[in-house]
């Protein structure tokens, strides 16, 4: 499956980085998490003390960062200038910014190169909120990935809690909604199922039936194809 590309899109908290990870390990491809690369630009803009709402500085800072994804421990390692920031990105201050920051076009078409640049050979599986619609149109497959609100701010209440935050359930339900709305309703290049994309819900379904439902897809993908 070397040149397949995969886009896997959705709402906070549906579980696209746990899946991607996974179905990329399984099937020996390249997995990107564009989440992270937005967080990472995010993060240091706070670094710098840069004006958030200042659209060319906060462009620059992504045009000039050098963000590297490498696979650790836990999942994906996040580099930003050489420094590791894998936990760094992913702060209640970080998320709270990240979505003002990733609807400055100008941050969009910085890191888009970037991530079509990582998918140039093919073999990737991406997530994100515009991968199936605009970083990679052409995906061989495309998956929208859903789960309820409650649901979504229960999972992330539970991983919160687990790396040992002080969380209240009530205040990342309203962050998660947010944070949506704001996704779903900018101008460029906004949360949407793209029209070929197979919607899965996966609200009541496990991670390994979820996993399982995508690499279906996938290997019917390579069947077709042979
Ligand atoms: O993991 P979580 O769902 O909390 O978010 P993420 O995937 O790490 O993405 C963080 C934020 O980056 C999103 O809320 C979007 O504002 C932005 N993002 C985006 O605009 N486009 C993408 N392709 C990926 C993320
Ligand atoms: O990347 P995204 O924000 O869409 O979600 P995630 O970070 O992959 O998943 C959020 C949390 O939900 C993680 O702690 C996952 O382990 C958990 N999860 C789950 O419990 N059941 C699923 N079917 C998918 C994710």
């Amino acid at each position: 499956m070397k040149r397949l590309s995969v886009a896997i899109d959705g709402p906070a908290g549906a579980g696209k980085s746990t899946v991607a990870r996974q179905v990329a390990e399984n099937l020996g491809l390249t997995y990107v998490d564009t989440g992270a690369m937005y967080r990472a630009v995010t993060w240091k803009a706070l670094q710098k003390q840069a004006d958030l709402h200042n659209e060319e500085e906060i462009t620059r800072i992504a045009r000039e960062a050098d963000i590297r994804l490498t696979p650790g421990q836990n999942g994906m390692d996040v580099w930003v200038d050489g420094k590791k920031v894998t936990e760094d990105i992913r702060t209640p201050e970080v998320t709270s910014n990240v979505s003002a920051v990733a609807g400055m076009p100008g941050v969009r078409q910085a890191l888009v190169e970037k991530q079509r640049q990582m998918a140039v050979a093919g073999g990737v599986v991406m997530d994100g909120r515009d991968i199936g619609t605009h970083v990679l149109p052409d995906a061989e497959v495309k998956v929208f990935l859903t789960a309820s609100i409650e649901e979504r701010a229960q999972r992330r209440f539970k991983e919160m809690k687990r790396k040992g935050y002080s969380v209240d359930l009530d205040q990342l339900r309203e962050e998660i909604r947010r944070r949506d709305e704001m996704d779903s309703n900018r101008e460029h290049s906004p949360l949407r199922a793209a029209s070929d994309a197979v919607h899965v819900d996966t609200t009541n379904r496990s991670l390994e039936e979820v996993i399982q439902t995508i690499l279906n897809l996938c290997r019917t993908k390579v069947g077709e194809a042979e």
